[in-house]
C-alpha cells in the first residue's frame, strides 16, 4: 500500500472517532481540544496541533498538544494569517522559504493552517499543525483536516 492510501486510511479512521466523539458534547471549546488530542496522537509527524482564536486583530492561542507555543501572532503574519486573510487552508513544505514565518519552535520545518468556520460561513479560528519533518503535509492532509473542522462548526448563535 502506498503512502496515500495509508494516510487516507489513518484519517478515515480518525475521522469516524472524532466524529462519535462530537456528538458527545456541543461544546466548541471542548470539541476543539479533542479533535487536538486525537490527530496529534494519532497521525504521523504532528509536532505541534492546535488551534489559534480570530479576536478582532489577533489570533490567540486555543487548545492545543505539543511543545509551548506562542500566545498571540502578531496581525498579518505568518501562516496562520494567511489563512485567514486568504480565507483558505495554506500548506508550506518548508517553513523557511515562507516569508514573515513566525517560529514558535525552531524546529518546525513544514506547516498546515486550516480555517475553521461557523455554519453561517464566518472563520473564528484557524487549525495548526506543524511537522518536524519537511513537507509533512499535502493535499490529503488538507482536505481531511477540512472535513474534520467541519465537525467543529455550529450555528452562529450557539
Ligand atoms: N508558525 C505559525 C505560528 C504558530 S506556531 O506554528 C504554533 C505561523 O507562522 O503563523
Amino acid at each position: 500500500m502506498g503512502s496515500i492510501e495509508l494516510k487516507n486510511g489513518r484519517y478515515s479512521r480518525v475521522f469516524n472517532q472524532l466524529e462519535e466523539l462530537m456528538a458527545k458534547s456541543d461544546d466548541q471549546l471542548a470539541r476543539m481540544a479533542t479533535v487536538a488530542a486525537i490527530l496529534h496522537h494519532k497521525m504521523d509527524g504532528f509536532f505541534w496541533t492546535g488551534f489559534y482564536f480570530l479576536r478582532d486583530k489577533k489570533l490567540v492561542v486555543g487548545p492545543y498538544q505539543g511543545p509551548v507555543a506562542c500566545q498571540e501572532l502578531e496581525y498579518g503574519k505568518g501562516v496562520c494569517w494567511a489563512s485567514v486573510l486568504r480565507e483558505r487552508t495554506v500548506v508550506v513544505e518548508n517553513v523557511h522559504e515562507f516569508p514573515g514565518h513566525i517560529a514558535c519552535d525552531a524546529r518546525s520545518k513544514s506547516e498546515i493552517v486550516v480555517p475553521v468556520r461557523q455554519k453561517n460561513g464566518e472563520i473564528i479560528a484557524v487549525l495548526d499543525v506543524d511537522s518536524a519533518k519537511y513537507g509533512n503535509f499535502d493535499y490529503t492532509d488538507a482536505e481531511w483536516l477540512g472535513k474534520i473542522t467541519g465537525l467543529l462548526a455550529l450555528p452562529p448563535s450557539s
